[in-house]
């Protein structure tokens, strides 16, 4: 569906006809995945990160925590684990990490696809260079999860230092598409200084790119960052945008986030009725969890995969959708 910029102003900051909205938004959802929900199992590499975002829990400047990477054997084990369990897609998420050069970040991928070459690797790992961008895809990595954050220039700078820019971030998914990968981006709802001509942006930027996954979730503060003092996303308003993005975009994969399930109790079930069709359990070994918090009080900290599974197949379930085993690439 497309919208003016008036439709989607009404749409994104009226909360009188979001049922309606929620309803129309599942009802597309149902047309092209049924009931079904794809899952993903994550696993946090490292929170090792030169960066320095300014919402960010593991930005370098936060002294307070500890950093951790895993070893190969370790993320081997979270892919054995998880093919147990039933996952057919693994993302491996992490810090820009500089230890994890393209040459062990392809080893790493080519080693889990040799294995489970039924199943996609994710990567989610930041910005880095074309070249590096296309070794890892040919070492066998199928899609590429990098958040543009916010489309706007100014107000990217509200968000990042000098050394990031949005340039650079458009320039990455660019070239992710340019080589093939399925591509997702995305952006924080509530983020300091968003508006709703932002959020518009955000949308237009969307259409522009056309990727496949869109990764949306509250902003939630971190204490150990310098927007420790800013409020959360507001709960409503992120579920309106899950339900404008199946809209505008009918075929995308669009997770109900950990953000959304840490800012409401049955957050991410609320995100699954309302557009989403993908969850993203942690696959990461319990020891390093709480080390990997990007904001104060992320849940699912705690519980070992297969207690994370078996929640999360109760949650779906009790919304009315199911968890399936399948890659579950992009319908088109
Ligand atoms: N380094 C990679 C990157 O930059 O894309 C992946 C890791 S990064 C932590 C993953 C995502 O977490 C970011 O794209 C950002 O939108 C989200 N994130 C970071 N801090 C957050 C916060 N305080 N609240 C909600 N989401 C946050
Ligand atoms: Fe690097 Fe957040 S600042 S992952």
């Amino acid at each position: 569906m497309n919208f003016s910029d008036n439709e989607l102003k009404i749409l994104i900051d009226r909360s009188d006809c979001e049922q309606l909205l929620f309803q129309k938004a599942d009802k597309v959802r149902r047309q092209h995945y049924g009931t079904d929900v794809y899952i993903r199992g994550l696993i946090e590499l490292s929170n090792y990160c030169k960066n320095n975002c300014y919402y960010c829990g593991i930005r370098c400047g936060n002294k307070e925590i500890d950093r951790y990477r895993l070893s190969k054997e370790e993320i081997m084990s979270c892919c054995e684990q998880g093919y147990g369990l039933g996952f057919r897609t693994f993302v491996l998420q992490g810090g820009e990490d500089v230890y994890f050069s393209d040459k062990i970040i392809c080893d790493i991928v080519s080693s889990i696809k040799k294995i489970y070459s039924d199943c996609a690797i994710t990567l989610s790992l930041g910005e880095k260079t074309y070249s590096s961008y296309k070794a890892i895809f040919d070492a066998g990595a199928d899609r590429y999860l990098l958040r543009h954050e916010t489309a706007n220039p100014a107000h990217y700078r509200q968000l990042h230092p000098d050394s990031l820019s949005i340039e650079n971030r458009k320039e990455c998914l660019w070239n992710l598409k340019k080589i093939g990968y399925q591509v997702g981006s995305g952006f924080m709802v509530g983020s300091p200084f968003q508006t709703t001509e932002l959020i518009i942006e955000d949308l237009r930027f969307l259409q522009e790119l056309q990727p496949d996954m869109i990764g949306i979730g509250p902003f939630i503060p971190h204490k150990n960052t310098p927007f420790g003092q800013h409020s959360s996303g507001n709960l409503n308003l992120s579920l309106r945008l899950i339900a404008i993005l199946r809209l505008m975009f009918p075929h995308a994969l669009i997770p109900a986030t950990t953000a959304l399930g840490t800012i409401t109790q049955n957050g991410r079930e609320l995100g699954l009725t309302v557009g989403a069709n993908v969850v993203m359990p942690n696959l990461s070994p319990v020891k390093f969890r709480k080390q990997y918090e990007l904001y104060d009080n992320k849940i699912c900290t705690g519980e070992e995969a297969a207690e994370c599974r078996k929640c999360l197949e109760k949650r779906v379930k009790a919304a009315g959708y199911n968890i399936v085993t399948h890659i579950g690439h992009v319908k088109k």
